[in-house]
C-alpha cells in the first residue's frame, strides 16, 4: 500500500520538476516504461518485478532476490529485500519512514492537474505521514478497530455475508468477486462510516482507479479516470461531511466532523484512507482464499468438517498469497542495512510478499497448510507505526465469508477463467466465475491474465 510506483518517483525526481501537467505525466509515463524494459531486459531484480506483466506470477521473483543476498541494489537506484529479518525490523526502525515525505509520486501528481490541487487518499492520509502527524491522525480512529471496538461488528459482518449469499443462491453461477468478496466489505466499511448504499457502486469505482493507479498509470486515459476519480470522490466527501455535520450519528465520519482542530484534507483524506482500505484489500483476502481451498480438497473437507477452521484458512492465505505484496520505506539518513550503505531518501522496497515464504522462518514455505505452528508470523499486514489497523476487521470478515461461503455451496466450484487484477502491488482474482453446483466434472481452477 505503500508502494507507489516506486520507479516511476524515480524518474519524476530525476526528470519531472515543477508543476505536472497531463503531457508532462503522459512524458513520464513513457519515459519509466521504456527504462523498466532496458533495464528488465537486462537481469535487474527490481525492473523485472515492476516491470513484468501484472498478472504474472511474481513468486519466483521474490526467491530470485532472496538468491542474490539479504539486500540487493538494482540499477534503478533503489534496493530489495525478501528477507523476513530485515523486512520486519526496517518497518519497525524509526530511522525510515514514508517515502512520501516530500516526494512527487504518481497519485500525487495527478492530484495537482487542474485549477486546485485534489485531496490523495493515499499520499495525503496518515498511511503515508510519518510522526508525529501519523501518531496524531491514526490515533482518532483506532478506537474503533481495536478488538474491543469491533465487538458488535461480528453480527453485522455475518449478517451481510449472508444478505449476499442469499442474493446468490438461485443461481448457478455467479461471480465470486463481484457478486460477493468485493460487496461484503464494501458494505461493512460504508456502514461504519456512515455511507449511504446507494453510493457504493460508485465508492469501488473510485477505489479500483485508485488501487490499479498504485503501480503507476499507464496511459491518458488512465491518467483521466484517476483525475476524475479523485475529484468525484472528494465532491462526494465534502457532501457527506455536510451532510453529517447537520445530521451526526453514531457512525466514524460523524465523530470525526465533531474534532474541530481537524483540517478538511485530513478529515478527507482519513475518510478516504479508510473506505478504500477497508476493502480493495479484504477483497483480495477472499478471492485468493477461496482460490487456495479450491485447489486443496483437503483442505475444504477440513472447513466442511469444521467451520471454525476458517480462521487458519484466512492466516494462511494471508502467509501465501497476501493481498499486498510490497511496500517501500526510506532512510532518513544513510544507513549500514545487513552490510550495504543505503542513502538517506533512497527506496528500499519490502517484500512482504517474499518475507512470508522466507525459509529461515516458515518450515516448507511454499506449501499452503492452515494451522503451520508459526503461522502468525508473516508480514501481511506490514509491521512498526503502520501495522493494519484493520487487521482485525479484514480477518473478521475474511473468517466469515468463508464460512457462510462453504457452509451454503458445500460444492462450490470454479466456473470459467479466473482473471486476475492487473497490478503487482495488489493481488487477487478480478473476475472469478464459481458454481455452486454438484461436485461432478468438478474442472481445475484455470487462471487467465
Ligand atoms: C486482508 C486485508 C488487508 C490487508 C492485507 C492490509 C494490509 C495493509 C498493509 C500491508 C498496511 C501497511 C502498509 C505499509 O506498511 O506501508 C496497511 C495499512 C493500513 N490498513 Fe490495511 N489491510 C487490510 C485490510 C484493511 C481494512 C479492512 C482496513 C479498514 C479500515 C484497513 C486499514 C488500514 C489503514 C488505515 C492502514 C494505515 C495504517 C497506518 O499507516 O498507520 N486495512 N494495511
Amino acid at each position: 500500500m505503500g508502494g507507489s510506483s516506486v520507479l516511476e518517483t524515480f524518474v519524476r525526481r530525476r526528470h519531472g520538476g515543477g508543476m505536472p501537467s497531463v503531457l508532462k505525466n503522459a512524458t513520464l509515463l513513457l519515459l519509466s516504461r521504456t527504462i523498466v524494459r532496458g533495464h528488465a531486459l537486462l537481469g535487474d531484480p527490481a525492473a523485472r518485478l515492476l516491470g513484468m506483466s501484472p498478472t504474472r506470477d511474481p513468486y519466483p521473483d521474490y526467491e530470485s532476490v532472496r538468491e542474490r543476498g539479504p539486500v540487493v541494489k538494482s540499477k534503478m537506484g533503489l534496493y530489495l529485500t525478501a528477507s523476513h529479518e530485515l523486512c520486519d525490523s526496517l518497518l519497525r526502525d524509526p530511522g525510515f519512514g514514508q517515502l512520501a515525505a516530500g516526494e512527487l509520486s504518481p497519485i500525487d501528481s495527478v492530484a495537482h492537474i487542474g485549477p486546485r490541487r485534489l485531496v490523495n487518499p493515499v499520499e495525503d492520509s496518515f498511511l503515508m505521514l510519518n510522526p508525529p502527524d501519523h501518531t496524531r491522525l491514526r490515533r482518532l480512529v483506532s478506537p474503533w478497530f481495536t478488538p474491543r471496538g469491533l465487538r458488535d461488528q461480528v453480527a453485522t459482518v455475518e449478517r451481510v455475508v449472508e444478505e449476499y449469499l442469499d442474493e446468490v443462491a438461485g443461481r448457478p453461477t455467479f461471480d465470486l468477486v463481484g457478486d460477493f468478496a468485493a460487496r461484503v466489505p464494501i458494505q461493512v466499511i460504508a456502514d461504519l462510516l456512515g455511507v449511504p448504499d446507494a453510493d457504493h457502486a460508485a465508492f469501488a469505482r473510485w477505489g479500483s482507479a485508485l488501487v490499479n493507479a498504485l503501480d503507476g498509470v499507464r496511459d491518458l486515459k488512465e491518467l483521466r479516470a484517476l483525475h476524475n476519480g479523485l475529484r468525484e470522490f472528494e465532491e462526494f466527501l465534502d457532501g457527506l461531511i455536510d451532510h453529517r455535520r447537520r445530521h451526526p450519528g453514531d457512525d466514524v465520519v460523524s465523530r470525526l466532523v465533531a474534532n474541530e482542530d481537524l483540517r478538511r484534507e485530513d478529515l478527507i483524506a482519513t475518510t478516504e484512507l479508510l473506505l478504500v482500505a477497508g476493502f480493495e484489500t479484504t477483497v483480495n483476502l477472499i478471492g485468493n482464499a477461496v482460490l487456495a481451498v479450491l485447489a486443496h480438497p483437503e483442505v475444504r473437507e477440513r472447513l466442511l468438517d469444521d467451520p471454525g477452521c476458517a480462521e487458519a484458512v484466512v492466516e494462511e492465505t494471508l502467509r501465501l498469497d497476501p493481498p499486498v505484496q510490497y511496500t517501500v520505506r526510506t532512510p532518513f539518513e544513510t544507513t549500514e542495512v545487513a552490510g550495504t550503505s543505503v542513502p538517506r531518501g533512497t527506496p528500499i522496497m519490502l517484500l512482504l510478499a517474499g518475507a512470508n515464504r522466507d525459509p529461515a522462518v516458515f518450515a516448507d514455505p511454499h506449501r499452503f497448510r492452515p494451522g503451520r505452528p508459526d503461522g502468525r508470523e508473516h508480514l501481511a499486514f506490514s509491521a512498526g507505526i503502520h501495522y493494519c489497523l484493520g487487521a482485525n476487521l479484514a480477518r473478521m470478515e475474511g473468517a466469515a465469508a468463508l464460512r457462510g461461503l462453504f457452509r451454503r455451496f458445500p460444492d462450490l466450484r470454479a466456473a470459467g477463467r479466473v482473471r486476475r487484477r492487473p497490478s503487482r502491488v495488489i493481488r487477487g482474482p478480478e473476475r472469478f466465475p464459481v458454481s455452486t453446483g454438484a461436485a461432478e466434472n468438478r474442472p481445475m481452477v484455470e487462471i487467465i491474465s
